[in-house]
């Protein structure tokens, strides 16, 4: 991707940065000269790695974060400090997502329900909520990225109900939101992804060369293209679409 001034200085929180997806658009938006918030969970990122190629200084640049999302307390202390660090915010990904436990739905507990719902739609909701508050209050005409999934549009597998019933509700949240930001200059779109490669798709699917055969383009999606697409709905240029979310799927 082409060098872009617009995301000099960029602040932008990426959560699930320690993932595929979430490495991904990190790198590409340090190479562009942003300040990146990187949430992560279990597994710190390697910062020296994501910073290869680029010109950001790790003092300066970035901003390590790691919080458990199902807790929507510790969700919110999560974007204090990352505000706290960077002084306000341009831009948020909620990337972060997972299948809390593969169970058939005649055999789930509330509780996994709970996390399920938790991960995958209360943390993009809170995050989105503190960010529109926070750029409403700074005249910000800032832009969030929400990662759903094809799941949203199938229903998922009866193993995965609730993570497609979360990712089904998080693209009706980015409807809803996008048309109470937009008269703000606030964007909230969605982006919609098959299977990628990464370390996701190694644990939920069994058979991934069967699963990829019912693509239409009969291959997986790769990070940098989610990248891609990520970094332009954060970009002021396409902030007229509102609301929406964009199939990356290879056609399915
Ligand atoms: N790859 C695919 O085929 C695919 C398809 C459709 C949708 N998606 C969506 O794409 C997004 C990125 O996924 P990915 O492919 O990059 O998967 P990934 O490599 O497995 O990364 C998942 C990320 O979510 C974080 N995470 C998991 N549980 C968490 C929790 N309880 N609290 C906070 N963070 C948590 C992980 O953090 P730690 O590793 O630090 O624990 C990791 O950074 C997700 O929203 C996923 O639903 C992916």
């Amino acid at each position: 991707m082409t060098m872009d001034s617009y995301f000099k200085g960029f602040r932008v929180l990426v959560t699930g940065a320690s993932g595929g997806i979430g490495k991904a658009v990190v790198k590409e938006l340090l190479s562009q000269g942003a300040k990146v918030g990187l949430h992560y969970y279990r597994n710190k990122p390697d910062v020296s790695n994501l910073i290869q190629d680029t010109k950001a200084d790790p003092e300066k640049d970035i901003c390590l974060l790691s919080t458990d999302l199902t807790n929507m307390e510790k969700t919110e202390r999560l974007f204090g400090s990352f505000v706290d660090w960077a002084g306000g915010i341009d831009g948020l990904v909620n990337n972060a997502g997972d299948v809390h436990v593969r169970k058939h739905f005649s055999e789930i507990s509330e509780a996994d329900i709970d996390a399920d719902i938790s991960l995958n739609l209360k943390a993009p909701f809170w995050l989105s909520r503190l960010a529109i508050n926070n750029m409403e209050k700074n005249g910000t005409r800032g832009s969030i990225v929400n990662i759903s999934s094809i799941a949203a549009k199938y229903g998922g597998s009866p193993q995965t109900l609730f993570y497609g019933l979360a990712k089904s509700a998080l693209e009706t949240m980015t409807f809803s939101m996008g048309r109470y930001c937009a008269p703000m200059g606030i964007s909230i779109n969605a982006l919609r992804l098959s299977v990628f490669d990464t370390p996701f798709h190694q644990r939920h699917i069994k058979n991934l060369e069967e699963r990829v055969q019912m693509i239409p383009a009969k291959r997986m999606g790769n990070p940098a293209e989610a990248a891609w697409w990520i970094i332009c709905l954060l970009n002021k240029n396409t902030s007229f679409m509102n609301g929406q979310t964009i199939s990356l799927t290879g056609g399915e």
